[in-house]
């Protein structure tokens, strides 16, 4: 037997939390900014082409299709008189201009406010083209919007009513309100909330109309905490929708049904907890149970991780956690539950005053799974968006995208079991952070931005699976199915029906089985390009990195010889060694995934007696060397 059993010498690039594809992203749909857009607030109508983004004095109304973004710009300049006064005044000057803080349409009024250099205002959009002084002139823009853009504040509008939160700084103590609309407008008290630093909000539905709530996202930063002691808190409160206020002497502009809870994020009970909440985002269905809350949290080495929490979970906090600091039994009506105003026991004086003195549950929430997702690392996260995809096995999957520092965005599917990492995705030329991200389900995009650009993405990119049922299926994106009756990566058509559909996906493990026996892999599925090279000169033969979660070898003259390879940038190059040279015959490139062997190129090498025209290659640098086989071979 001359054959030299050789232990397999593959490549490993799988790490457990890794993504597994990777995708550079060239494609033209992107808009540049003219200067660079620090602080942008995005506004999108769910299914529509049209994204409205705030900037720096500017409106830009972004049309986007698959060729390209045509813009217009609408001109929102600070009044003159409060950038002077901004400007003399030794605020940070970079800040003394109009930032566009708030976009939201509420009913038929599409209202948008600035920071105006300090001073907040406020105007509607009319045919998307002229900005007008809002008619209602109850409207406060310095409840709606922070004089400052570093100072954040977030808006939500809904059922007829704008929600505001305003972060605290310098002497302003932060607040949420009701600040426009149909409603009676409303406020938190002041003791209710420490230094708040608000990351987002959202509605959430109701077993019934009256049961709806908005949810506020936000952290309290201690300024009096000692020194080894963690000052910030994450918290989540909530307010009903159908609060009315008060009685006359108590809480008579105030929110009656506001409470607050703290939010952990970190394994168990240790005291490694990551307290400081920078994102949030909250992905409710029709059935309010089946909804999860993402939070992005950093910790005081600016460590970022996500951690995912259930809104039955919160739901439970609140309706059965003690009041912090109240010990005596709650009779009647419970704080914090929503009940209609006619329903007289809400509102006795004796309940009233216990709300007052008591915003926050003792109880804490603790993230599903107790402990963070399972994430890279050394990826530091700016944003967050997430997505509820129905998949052919008709069970709802979660997905789950990232920005990070870097300017890449991660996919990710989240299920109870694991974070899976579907891709990786490098949308711009440059490192900087992704800024700002939207989703839109119902269209099927996601919008992401860095200071100097953006771009939309779809969300089921399901082309870039390749053309094989296995590499689709093995994607594990919810999206995507392989349609055998195609033969293509397709995305899952609206209205599919689980009996008569035929697509193809295996989401909770990766397992290629639905793709049945046909599809199976000839042992050699690519036929071998020849290369002709100098016996004693530099080869590299390249073979792509698809998936790495996969391992790559090289094997010569049907696996009697098995070659290492060493990864490259998104190659796995043929590194013969000094027992192992390089001799004439067929080498093919191997990936195992999941038990499956593939073979991905191969290569007749053939030796040249005379030197190579491009033996000048052999001066160059290994990766110029690569690059020109790349180029060369591809
Ligand atoms: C908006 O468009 C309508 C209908 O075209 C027009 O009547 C109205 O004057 C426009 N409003 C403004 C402020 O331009
Ligand atoms: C802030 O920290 C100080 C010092 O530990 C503590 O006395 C105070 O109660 C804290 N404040 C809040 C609101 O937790
Ligand atoms: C309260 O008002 C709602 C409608 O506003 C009504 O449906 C409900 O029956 C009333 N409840 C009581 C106890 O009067
Ligand atoms: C799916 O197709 C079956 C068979 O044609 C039909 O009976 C069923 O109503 C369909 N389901 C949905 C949700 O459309
Ligand atoms: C893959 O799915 C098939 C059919 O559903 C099943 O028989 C098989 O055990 C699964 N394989 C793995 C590794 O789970």
């Amino acid at each position: 037997m001359n054959y030299i059993i050789l232990a397999w010498l593959f490549s490993l690039v799988y790490a457990e939390s890794s993504p597994r594809l990777k995708f550079t992203v060239e494609e033209p749909t992107r808009f540049h900014f003219v200067k660079p857009e620090h602080y942008m607030t995005l506004y999108l109508q769910e299914g529509g082409d049209v994204l409205y983004v705030g900037g720096q004095s500017m409106i830009y109304m972004l049309t986007f299709t698959d060729k390209g973004v045509k813009d217009t710009q609408i001109p929102v300049p600070a009044d003159e008189n409060a950038k002077e006064a901004c400007l003399s005044e030794s605020q940070s000057q970079t800040e003394c201009d109009n930032f566009i803080t708030v976009m939201q349409k509420v009913s038929d009024t599409f209202v948008v406010c600035g920071t105006n250099a300090g001073t907040p205002k406020c105007w509607q959009l009319v045919n998307d083209t002229v900005l007008t002084d809002v008619a209602n002139e109850q409207m406060t823009p310095s409840d709606i919007s922070s004089p400052f853009p570093s100072q954040r504040s977030v808006s939500l509008s809904t059922d007829g009513s704008l929600y505001s939160a305003l972060s605290a700084a310098g002497s302003q103590p932060g607040s949420i309100r009701r600040t426009f609309g149909s409603r009676k407008l409303l406020k938190t008290e002041n003791k209710w909330l420490h230094n708040p630093q608000f990351v987002g909000a959202a509605m959430i539905p109701g077993s019934r109309k009256h049961k709806e709530e908005i949810y506020f996202f936000f952290s309290e930063f201690n300024k009096t905490a000692v020194v080894d002691e963690e000052p910030y808190r994450a918290r989540i409160g909530r307010v009903c929708m159908v609060d009315e206020g008060g009685v006359k002497n108590m809480l008579a502009d105030s929110w009656t049904t506001f409470l607050k809870a703290r939010v952990m994020c970190g394994m168990g009970n240790i005291p490694r907890q990551y307290n400081n909440l920078r994102q949030a985002f909250a992905l409710t269905a029709q059935e309010r149970r089946m909804g999860i809350i993402y939070g992005l949290f950093s910790n005081a080495w600016d460590t970022t991780v996500v951690c995912a929490y259930s809104i039955e979970d919160i739901d439970k906090a609140f309706s059965t956690s003690k009041l912090k600091g109240y010990s005596n039994s709650l009779t009647g009506h419970r704080p914090g539950t929503c009940v209609l105003k006619n329903v007289t026991s809400s509102l006795n004086t004796k309940t009233l005053a216990v709300i007052k003195d008591h915003p926050e549950i003792e109880d804490v929430v603790r993230p599903v799974g107790e402990a963070p997702l399972s994430l890279p690392t050394d990826d530091h996260f700016t944003q967050t968006a997430a997505d509820t995809v129905l998949a052919v096995n008709d069970e709802h999957y979660s997905v789950l995208y990232l920005g990070t520092e870097k300017g890449k965005v991660l996919k990710i599917l989240h299920t109870i079991e694991e974070a899976f990492i579907i891709s990786q995705y490098t949308l711009f030329h440059s490192e900087g952070p992704i800024t700002a991200m939207a989703i839109d389900s119902q269209g099927g995009h996601l919008y992401v931005s860095q200071a100097t650009e953006i771009q939309r993405l779809p969300l089921a990119d399901c082309s870039r699976y390749g053309d094989t049922c296995r590499e689709c299926v093995l994607s594990r994106d919810p999206y995507c199915g392989w349609d055998p009756a195609k033969k293509k990566c397709t995305p899952i058509p609206a209205g599919y029906n689980i009996s008569t559909g035929a697509i193809f996906q295996s989401l909770d493990q990766s397992n290629t089985s639905v793709c049945g026996e046909a599809t199976a892999l000839k042992v050699h599925s690519t036929s071998p390009k020849e290369v002709v090279v100098d016996s004693d000169g530099p080869v590299l033969l390249p073979c792509p990195v698809r998936s790495y979660h996969a391992t790559y070898g090289w094997e010569k003259d049907n696996c009697i010889k098995r070659y290492p390879c060493s990864i490259t940038g998104g190659s796995c190059v043929l590194a013969p060694t000094p027992d192992l040279p390089l001799k004439e015959g067929v080498f093919r490139c191997m990936s195992l995934e999941n038990g499956y062997k593939e073979e991905v190129v191969s290569y007749r090498l053939v030796f040249n007696g005379g030197p190579l025209p491009s033996s000048f290659a052999s001066t160059l640098a290994p990766s110029l060397l690569l690059a020109a086989a790349t180029l060369w071979l591809m």
